[in-house]
């Protein structure tokens, strides 16, 4: 109730005004999100790759509703690639990328020329990309935009949602070799007719879809920080025989940092979701619709008081 209440104001331009202006927004934001320039996205990825955590990066932007600021998020992954590529951190660090920030809402074809460039890039430095899933209403598109580029750059990564009721069959089409699969609980606001809108629903989608992934001879990407879902993510690596390099744990950046350096001393593979630049809005009010501790540590910065 209280996430969907959350999501559905974040919607509301005064809500977004107030957010943007209030004093204290920018510790919020810093707790969440690297800094707003490519080189705070490489110093985060230097401190992760310092502390045995591999990374990866998120310029931050949805919807994009223009030819310009579409070419301008493209432009901005190939000068973070290269300076990846520079900084000898493209072997620890891989880039998230949304497909409505490249143009896919007014133009397929757009989105998947800008993204099939990106993964030209990543390649070259020695590295992947992992496409970002959204509303369900892109859910059909941007798995079709994958396969596309998974022809000439089959470590394409995508990410299942375990909230929608798809997602199952989605899990047994993509758990083949080298598909990378980062599952996640998903985090819009989604109707009944096509997702789970209980916790305990999702969870055990969750857990259906880890057994397919976990047995398959794919790249499972475990994205929670639920403690169940990751104890029980080590016991399925355990009993399906799934060496530690052919899966990895993921979190995102600034959320339980401990348990990911945990993860690592246990001998898995870690990596941190790290989003950088301006556009943090829409992603920021995700994160405080997931957990109330969150929004409360929001309200006392948004009233000014810490
Ligand atoms: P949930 O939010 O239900 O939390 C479960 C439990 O985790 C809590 O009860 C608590 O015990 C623990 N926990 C959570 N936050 C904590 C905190 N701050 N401190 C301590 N404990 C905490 N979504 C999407 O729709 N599309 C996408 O492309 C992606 N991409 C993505 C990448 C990566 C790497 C991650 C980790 C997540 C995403 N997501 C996403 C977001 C995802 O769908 C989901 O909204 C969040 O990960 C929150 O869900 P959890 O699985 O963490 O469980």
């Amino acid at each position: 109730m209280l996430r969907s209440a959350i999501l559905a104001a974040a919607r509301s331009g005064r809500v977004e005004r107030l957010v943007q202006t209030a004093p204290y927004t920018r510790d919020v934001v810093r707790r969440f999100v690297a800094g707003t320039t490519t080189a705070d996205a490489l110093r985060v990825a230097g401190e992760l790759a310092a502390a045995g955590l591999t990374g990866t990066l998120d310029y931050l932007g949805e919807d994009t509703e223009t030819g310009e600021q579409a070419a301008a998020t493209r432009d901005e992954y190939l000068r973070l690639l290269d300076q990846l590529s520079a900084a000898d951190l493209a072997g620890a660090t891989e880039v998230s990328v949304k497909l409505s920030a490249l143009g896919q809402r007014f133009d397929e074809e757009l989105a998947y020329d800008h993204a099939k460039v990106i993964c030209a890039a990543a390649t070259s430095a020695g590295t992947t990309v992992t496409l970002d899933m959204e509303d369900s209403d892109t859910t059909d598109q941007t798995l079709d935009l994958l396969q596309r580029l998974r022809a000439d750059h089959p470590s394409t990564g995508a990410v299942l949602q375990a909230y929608l009721r798809r997602t199952e069959a989605d899990c047994r089409e993509l758990a083949v070799p080298g598909s990378r699969v980062r599952l996640c609980k998903g985090a819009y606001k989604e109707p009944e007719a096509v997702a789970f809108q209980g916790a305990v629903d999702v969870d055990k989608s969750y857990v259906r879809c880890l057994n397919i992934l976990m047995s398959g001879p794919g790249y499972p990407m475990i994205a929670t920080h639920d403690p169940r879902l990751v104890a029980i993510g080590e016991d399925r690596a355990k009993w399906f025989n799934k060496p530690n390099e052919e899966f990895e744990f993921q979190m995102l950046y600034g959320i339980r940092p401990e348990e990911q350096l945990r993860l690592v001393a246990e001998g898995y593979q870690v990596r941190v979701y790290v989003p950088y630049g301006d556009e943090w809005y829409g992603y920021l009010m995700r994160r405080l619709a997931e957990r109330p501790s969150n929004l409360a540590f929001f309200a006392r910065a948004v009233s000014g008081r810490k």
